[in-house]
């Protein structure tokens, strides 16, 4: 078992009673991070995903430090009341700027976040060693990609972008429209200037526009995308502690903390239709579990 396997488990184990039963968290600023789920439950059907989309405070990539993780710990205090295995922070903001604040908060949880699984992956694929990043201004002002990418590998580039105006595109479903791509180019057009071969979609809002994306990219960048790796590197960790539920699937259960009735087509479109159940939950009163 890798050190930092053993270590988690160590924490599991502590305090907490936990069986391969108890649910796996998620959570995002909004419904980014279902692209994140979405990619778990396909790859483990038999955990019991307990998604939070803070869909009422989104975005929170334009907000400052303080108030991204005022929100992620009122989130968590949400989440931690399930008993979850582990919690996702599939929001590379709060994996910036709020991953090892919430692991001090909630000590006896393990966390998981996007960045890490990311990092990884780009520097697997790109063959010239020129790696774009775009995501939101907190996560681009963290800086927290280049530092890990030159943990790594000191010698790879690393030109980044910060892409406001893309969340608030996702969250209203205008995933593949003229404006969209006009808006993408306007972004892109400085890092493609710099030939890279990879580009990290660093918000997980951004893999809902990758047909916008590609067409500008085109076919010779390839697009990092987090849900993959972070799923993996769950399934990974979960079959090490022995805390996999491969039993018979679950639907996802995702709580939002507002839920326009217009928003609901978005939210189905993008599951597929499948059986999903929906739930709205006043994160500030933190009610309702
Ligand atoms: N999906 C999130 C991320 O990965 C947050 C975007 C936002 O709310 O600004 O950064």
């Amino acid at each position: 078992m890798k050190h930092w396997v053993k270590q988690s488990f160590s924490i599991l184990n502590q305090n907490r009673s936990l069986n391969n039963k108890s649910p796996v968290a998620i959570f995002d600023s909004g419904i980014g991070g279902l692209t994140v789920a979405r990619r778990l439950h396909s790859l483990l059907p038999g955990e019991q995903i307990i998604y939070f989309g803070d869909t009422a405070r989104v975005p929170y990539g334009t907000k400052s430090h303080q108030i991204i993780r005022q929100y992620a710990t009122q989130i968590a205090s949400f989440l931690v009341k399930f008993n979850p295995k582990i919690i996702i922070i599939a929001c590379h903001s709060v994996s910036s700027l709020g991953r090892s604040f919430l692991e001090r908060r909630f000590s006896d949880f393990v966390f998981f976040d996007v960045i890490q699984p990311s990092v990884k992956e780009a520097i697997r694929v790109t063959k010239n060693r020129k790696i774009g990043i775009i995501g939101t201004p907190a996560t681009i002002a963290s800086n927290s990609y280049p530092a890990n990418i030159k943990r790594f590998d000191e010698g790879i580039r690393v030109y980044q972008k910060a892409c406001p105006l893309l969340v608030p595109l996702v969250e209203e479903g205008w995933f593949d429209t003229d404006v969209t791509c006009e808006i993408v180019r306007h972004y892109l057009i400085d890092l493609l200037d710099r030939d890279i071969d990879t580009l990290v979609l660093g918000c997980t809002h951004y893999p809902l526009l990758k047909k916008s994306i590609e067409k500008i990219v085109g076919s010779s960048v390839h697009l990092v995308d987090a849900s993959d790796a972070t799923g993996k590197a769950v399934k990974e960790f979960l079959t090490d502690t022995g805390l996999l539920n491969s039993k018979e699937p679950k639907p996802p259960v995702l709580y939002f903390s507002d839920f326009p009735e217009y928003r609901r087509k978005i939210m189905l479109n993008f599951w597929n239709n499948r059986q999903l159940i929906i739930k709205k939950v006043n994160i500030e009163r933190r009610c309702d579990v």
